[in-house]
């Protein structure tokens, strides 16, 4: 396993984390084993990776509470990073929201606290001010956020500091690249990278956008026309899939898996912190922390790259994977 720094932290996470969204077993990802949650938690500390991701969100408290039972006599070894919702963001509530994911995780200390989504309607300041005061108290060690676009950050940056920004960024979805990275680098902010295999598309077991479940067909990947969708817009699924053929190719001819070459080629990116890859399984967990070991030449990197160019040209500068820019939050 590789580790990094985070952000300007004096703290160090393997660059491969694990995101524990998919195993709350909510709508979007449905059913899921505890058993086998767990058991994946623990071949993700076995694999060297120490750093996990989750949120009060995700299954209503249900991923925050199954971390803390998996890491239950571990937790010194380890970075969590939880978030609290928009819904929260005045101080009371987050005061409070910070109180309830403490207990759900079984722990008297966040290692890093994130803002979810921005709030327009709730004053930057008081949630800052809140999220000082959980500092000061030694309940957050440190402050992030997530979905921050240049408008966010800045106004973020004016108030004080965060250490990260959570964006949606994989070899697919490369609208980060447009504006907000370089925002991030600039200010020292460490990039953690959500959705890095595009909920699985990037795993190559989705044949055509047919195949990939209703819950997972919400992105601007996907056509308008798809019932879950709220983008309002055409989608590009023939070039979605056109990629994807591409990097199979790719793949073949160097011999190895696709999801590890496309968490590779993340860790490649200037200003990637980590990668936050979704896990239901312990097969899973110990094939994606294994693409840290992944040497890719500078010219498959190039190759990669060039490979989704098209598609980032089509989906364009909005980094929000569900909302069309005139409907961003
Ligand atoms: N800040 C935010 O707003 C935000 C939003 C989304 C996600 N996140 C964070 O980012 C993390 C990852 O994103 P994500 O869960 O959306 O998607 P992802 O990491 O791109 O995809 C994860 C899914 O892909 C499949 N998968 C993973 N590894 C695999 C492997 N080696 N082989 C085959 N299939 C594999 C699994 O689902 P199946 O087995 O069911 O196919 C898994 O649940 C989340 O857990 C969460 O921590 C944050």
């Amino acid at each position: 396993m590789e580790y990094r720094r985070l952000g300007t932290t004096g703290v160090t996470v393997s660059a491969v984390a694990m995101g524990c969204w998919a195993i709350a077993g909510d709508w979007v990802w449905g059913e899921q084993d505890e058993q086998a949650s767990i058991a994946t938690i623990h071949a993700a500390l076995d694999a060297g990776i120490n750093f996990f991701d989750t949120a009060e969100a995700y299954g209503d408290g249900a991923s925050e509470t199954l971390l803390g039972k998996a890491l239950a006599g571990r937790r010194h070894g380890v970075v969590i990073a939880t978030k609290v919702s928009d819904a929260h963001l005045h101080r009371d509530a987050l005061l409070q929201a910070c109180e309830r994911s403490l207990k759900r995780l079984n722990t008297d200390y966040i290692d890093l606290y994130q803002i979810h989504w921005p709030n327009w309607e709730v004053p930057l300041a008081e949630t800052v001010e809140a999220l000082d005061r959980l500092q000061q108290q030694g309940k957050v060690r440190a402050v992030g956020v997530s979905n921050f676009g240049v408008r966010d950050l800045t106004d973020l940056l004016a108030l004080g500091r965060c250490v990260t920004n959570q964006l949606p960024y994989s070899l697919l979805w490369r609208a980060i690249e447009f504006e907000i990275r370089q925002k991030c680098i600039d200010n020292d902010v460490g990039i953690l990278c959500y959705s890095p295999l595009s909920q699985g598309l990037l795993t190559g077991k989705f044949a055509s956008a047919d195949d990939v479940p209703e819950t997972r067909a919400r992105t601007r990947f996907f056509s308008s026309e798809r019932r879950l969708t709220r983008h309002g817009e055409d989608g590009c699924e023939a070039e979605t899939f056109a990629a994807v053929s591409a990097i199979r190719r790719i793949c073949a001819a160097i011999g190895a898996p696709m999801e590890q070459v496309a968490l590779a080629w993340l860790l490649r990116q200037p200003g990637v912190t980590a990668v936050l890859a979704g896990a239901r399984t312990p097969d899973q967990i110990r094939q994606n922390a294994d693409a840290a070991q992944l040497h890719l030449s500078p010219d498959v990197v190039d190759a990669l790259t060039a490979a989704t160019d098209a598609l980032k040209g089509r989906l364009g500068p909005n980094p929000d994977q569900y909302q069309s820019v005139a409907r961003m939050r």
